[in-house]
C-alpha cells in the first residue's frame, strides 16, 4: 500500500512468490521491458520474453538471473507475430500475466507496414495480434491479467481520437499525433476487452510509466523533444520507477480485481474523453479484426 511514482518495480513486488507464474512480455531487450522481466524473474516467475530476434531476446533473457525463454516477436510484421503466438501456444501453459510492452514512439520518418502507418501497427495491431492468441491461455490461469502499456501522450491523438480515414497517414503525417493515436489505440484495447472479460476472471488494464530515459526517444525528435529535455527533467523517472506501474499491475495483490482502468504512478489515473469513448474502443476493435484479418487465430 502507499506505492508513488517514486516506487520501484522491485518494492512493489517485494515479499511476492511468483514461483510458479508464467509471465509473457513484449520488448525485453531495453529500457522497461527488460527492468520488468530482471524484478519479476527475480520473484520467481518464468519470463517468456519477447523481442524482434531470436538473438536479442536470447541476450536479454541470459543477461537476467532466473526462469525465461526467448521468443522472437517482431511487432510490424504480423506473419512474425503468428509465429511468436504459436510457439507459445505449443507451449501449452496457462500465462498468468502478457504485458504488451514493447513499442515506438515518434519517428521523425514516416514509415509504413502492412500499408499502415508504423506506430499504429508495431505499438497497437501487432500486440492486437498476439493478444488473441495468447487469450485463451490467459484465460487458463487461475486469474490472469493483461496490461498494456499506453501513455500519457494518448491524449495527442488527433480530435475525435482515432483517425480511420488516415491510418496510413497518406493525408498527413505528425511524428506525435501517430504516437498519441498508437497509444490511445492501446489504451481502447484495454477498456474494450476488460469489458468483453467480464466473468472469465481476466483483468486488462493500460498502463502510463511515467518519463524516463530509455531508447524510445532515438528516433524522435523536433520541437516538442527539445522542450520535454529542457522542462520535463524534474518529472523524470529512473528505468526502476518507471517498470513499477507495469509490474505493479501485473502482480501486486492490490490490484488483483481491478479492470478496464488506466494506471500511472501505481494508481488509477484520468484519461482523455476519448479514452473514455465506448462507441470509439468498439468500432476500433472492429476495424483492428479487419485489418489483421489474415493473421488472427
Ligand atoms: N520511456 C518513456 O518515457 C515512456 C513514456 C510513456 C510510455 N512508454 C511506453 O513504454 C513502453 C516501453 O518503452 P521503453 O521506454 O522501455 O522504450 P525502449 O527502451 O525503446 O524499449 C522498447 C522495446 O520495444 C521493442 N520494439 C520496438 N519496436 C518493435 C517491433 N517492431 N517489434 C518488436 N519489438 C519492438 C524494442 O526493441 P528494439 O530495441 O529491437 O528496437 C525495445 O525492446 C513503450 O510501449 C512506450 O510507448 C514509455
Amino acid at each position: 500500500m502507499g506505492f508513488n511514482r517514486k516506487s520501484t518495480a522491485e518494492q512493489v513486488t517485494e515479499g511476492l512468490d511468483l514461483t510458479g507464474k508464467t509471465i509473457v512480455i513484449t520488448g525485453i531487450n531495453s529500457g522497461l521491458g527488460l527492468e520488468s522481466m530482471r524484478v519479476l524473474c527475480l520473484r520467481g516467475a518464468h519470463v517468456i520474453g519477447l523481442a524482434r530476434t531470436l538473438e536479442k531476446a536470447q541476450q536479454a533473457c541470459d543477461s537476467v538471473a532466473g526462469k525465461t525463454t526467448p521468443v522472437a516477436c517482431e511487432l510490424s510484421e504480423l506473419a512474425s507475430v503468428k509465429a511468436a503466438g504459436e510457439s507459445i501456444r505449443n507451449m501449452a501453459m496457462p500465462i498468468d500475466v502478457l504485458i504488451t510492452n514493447a513499442g515506438i514512439m515518434a519517428p521523425n520518418q514516416l514509415n509504413h507496414a502492412h500499408g499502415l502507418e508504423m506506430q499504429f501497427v508495431t505499438n497497437h495491431i501487432g500486440h492486437f495480434v498476439l493478444i488473441q492468441y495468447l487469450l485463451e491461455q490467459v484465460k487458463e490461469a487461475e486469474a490472469g491479467r493483461i496490461v498494456i502499456l499506453s501513455s500519457a501522450a494518448h491524449t495527442m491523438a488527433v480530435k475525435g481520437g482515432i483517425d480511420f480515414e488516415n491510418l496510413d497517414a497518406s493525408r498527413g503525417y505528425s511524428p506525435w499525433r501517430f504516437y498519441g493515436q498508437s497509444k490511445l489505440a492501446n489504451l481502447l484495447t484495454a477498456r474494450y476487452m476488460s469489458d468483453q472479460l467480464k466473468g472469465h476472471g481476466v483483468t486488462v488494464n493500460a498502463v502510463h510509466p511515467g518519463i524516463i530515459q530509455t531508447n524510445l526517444a532515438r528516433d524522435a525528435g523536433g520541437l516538442l523533444m527539445t522542450l520535454m529535455g529542457l522542462f520535463a527533467k524534474p518529472l523524470e523517472k529512473t528505468v526502476e520507477q518507471g517498470a513499477a506501474t507495469q509490474c505493479y499491475v501485473a502482480v501486486n495483490p492490490e490490484a488483483a480485481d481491478t479492470s478496464g482502468k488506466y494506471f500511472s504512478d501505481c494508481g488509477v489515473a484520468k484519461t482523455s474523453p476519448a479514452g473514455r469513448n465506448d462507441r470509439l474502443a468498439k468500432k476500433l476493435w472492429q476495424k483492428s479484426e479487419a485489418l489483421a484479418a489474415d493473421y488472427l487465430p
